[in-house]
């Protein structure tokens, strides 16, 4: 799996959770961020666990872990759930004979401790005593936290709610994570084509009249959806009307699974928009990476009602889960803690609405299908000036140091969250401000790149596709690898995705996305002159 976190782009700053895989053994510990105190502080404050004695590299000496964590104590004098259960292990007087081989630090690598902190490895929970408290923060029966990202909670739901054979509906732009979930449940999906923007370039949500006529299909062919599944919010932010959705699917007996991965913070302000579990979802996986404050790969899955069997969805989750709690601490203090995030997302819409030929997501009501979006996602439309997305996400990197999370044919979207300053608001609005005064006079910051110039917009990437093969069968079936101006007809052997956002599209799609500067992941040649296919 990549996570938007880890996009396959060279100007990113490492993932070391993701390139380190041993460390991910470790990293439910390092998922909790006490009240506002960024991860990175946390883990320099408490130097858990390298005391001089303890360390094998003559490193200086840190403080003891009982003393560090007296500074992580809040004002009433008590330590946040995550941080006593991480604190207590971190004390206790034992002799260590189990995983990880790091030992809790000893023979951590001194350059990987010294650049993520030592406290990162120190200390080893054996029991997750914070699920509970995460289920009731976010209105869960039950929620169990995960490693391997959404990615897993996806497929584990979807093995939990569909057998072999059994039909999933689900929006055709999801994320890859529902593909290989079908394949590793059988499930056959019905597809149902979400709004699209064809200025924007941006697919939104899944109407309940869609999900409706989807189920009717099914019927007259005599057939019953195993489950539904929804991605709200998409990358972009923008949000599916879940309610009515859960209450038609629940009509119908039918379970519905939400992809929340964007969403994980949506309990946690009054301008957000209702999380999944509020409005009826019976499952809801959500990335507590992305815009809460854990590191990557840690996710939540959360179950409710008594439509989904709990010891399916137990065991289906079992593979992907984390053996200790990677709750955030926002149930200790949740109120007010994104009220910051929320005025400079609201203070990075207006000044970037004003320059000229770029306009923001959500201003004029784009989607009308699913008007309600994630204020902290801020997508600008870059098409005016006369570039793509993609161009412009890399002139806004190189030239002015702004990192995005997202780019598009003709967008570049940006994530503000808890770590998200002023300061960088102001590089935002000044880059896109000297992007657009460049296009005006054609520069040659824009020229340069814009050898490839085209803002047209793509061609629409989605339609429904005929299933000739359930991803299933497409994953197994034995493979050719064909010119791509010979494959027409043939069925596609791979997933190929821009990436992010890590859908899969079309091929007339995705060829020129990749001539406009799009990086494409999932194909055996990622230059797509050839692509591997099923043989039929
Ligand atoms: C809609 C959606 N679902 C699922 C995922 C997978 O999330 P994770 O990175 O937590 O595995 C992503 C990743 O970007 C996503 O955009």
């Amino acid at each position: 799996m990549i996570s938007a976190a880890a996009a396959p782009t060279d100007r990113r700053p490492p993932d070391v959770s993701a390139e380190n895989g041993w460390i991910s053994e470790n990293l439910p510990i390092e998922c909790a961020v006490p009240d506002h105190v960024p991860l990175q502080s946390l883990l320099r404050a408490s130097g858990l666990g390298f005391s001089k004695a303890s360390s094998p590299h003559g490193d200086e000496p840190t403080e003891r872990p009982d003393k560090a964590l007296h500074g992580l104590t809040r004002d009433n004098g008590s330590r946040p759930p995550l941080v006593s259960a991480l604190g207590a292990a971190a004390e206790e007087d034992v002799a260590c004979f189990h995983f990880p081989g790091h030992r809790r630090g000893s023979a951590a690598p001194p350059s990987l401790a010294q650049l993520i902190g030592p406290a990162a490895f120190a200390t080893t929970c054996r029991s997750s005593p914070t699920q509970r408290e995460a289920s009731k923060l976010f209105g869960s029966s039950e929620t169990w936290f995960l490693v391997g990202g959404t990615t897993c909670g996806v497929q584990a739901s979807v093995m939990a709610t569909c057998s072999p054979g059994e039909t999933l509906i689900l929006p055709r732009n999801s994320h890859i994570s529902a593909t290989s979930a079908m394949v590793i449940s059988g499930a056959v999906p019905k597809y149902v084509l979400p709004e699209y923007d064809p200025h924007w370039g941006i697919a939104g949500g899944v109407s309940p009249s869609q999900v409706a006529a989807a189920m009717e299909d099914l019927a007259r062919d005599g057939k019953r959806p195993a489950a539904m599944l929804v991605t709200s919010p998409t990358y972009h932010g923008i949000c599916s009307r879940v309610g009515e959705i859960a209450g038609l699917c629940h009509l119908a007996g039918v379970p519905l699974v939400v992809d929340e991965a964007h969403g994980g913070h949506f309990k946690f302000h009054r301008e957000f928009p209702a999380a999944a579990m509020e409005q009826g979802a019976d499952l809801a996986v959500q990335s507590t990476h992305k815009v809460l404050c854990s590191l990557t790969q840690s996710s939540m899955l959360h179950l409710a009602g008594d439509m989904v069997d709990r010891d399916r969805v137990g065991g289906a989750s079992r593979p992907c889960r984390a053996p200790a709690p990677a709750t955030s601490q926002l149930s200790e203090n949740p109120a007010g803690i994104f009220d910051e995030a929320v005025a400079l997302a609201s203070e990075a819409r207006d000044r970037i609405g004003k320059i000229a030929g770029i306009s923001v997501l959500g201003s004029s009501g784009e989607f009308s299908g699913s008007p309600v979006m994630d204020p902290l996602r801020v997508t600008v439309l870059v098409a005016g000036l006369g570039i793509s997305g993609y161009e412009a996400d890399e002139i806004l990197a190189e030239e002015h140091r702004i990192l995005s999370e997202l780019a598009g044919p003709s967008t570049v979207t940006f994530a503000i969250n808890l770590g998200t300053r002023r300061e960088d608001v102001e590089r935002l609005a000044a880059g896109l401000g000297r992007l657009s005064a460049s296009a005006a006079e054609g520069s040659r910051e824009v020229q340069d790149i814009g050898g490839r110039r085209r803002a047209a917009p793509l061609e629409v990437p989605f339609e429904v596709p005929s299933v000739a093969l359930s991803p299933r069968e497409a994953f197994f079936a034995r493979k050719r690898k064909v010119e791509v101006r010979r494959s027409a007809g043939e069925v596609c052997g791979e997933l190929i995705c821009t990436y992010p956002p890590g859908i899969p599209e079309a091929l007339e799609f995705l060829l020129e996305a990749r001539e406009k500067g799009a990086a494409i992941s999932g194909a055996a040649d990622c230059q797509l002159s050839s692509i591997v296919v099923c043989d039929s």
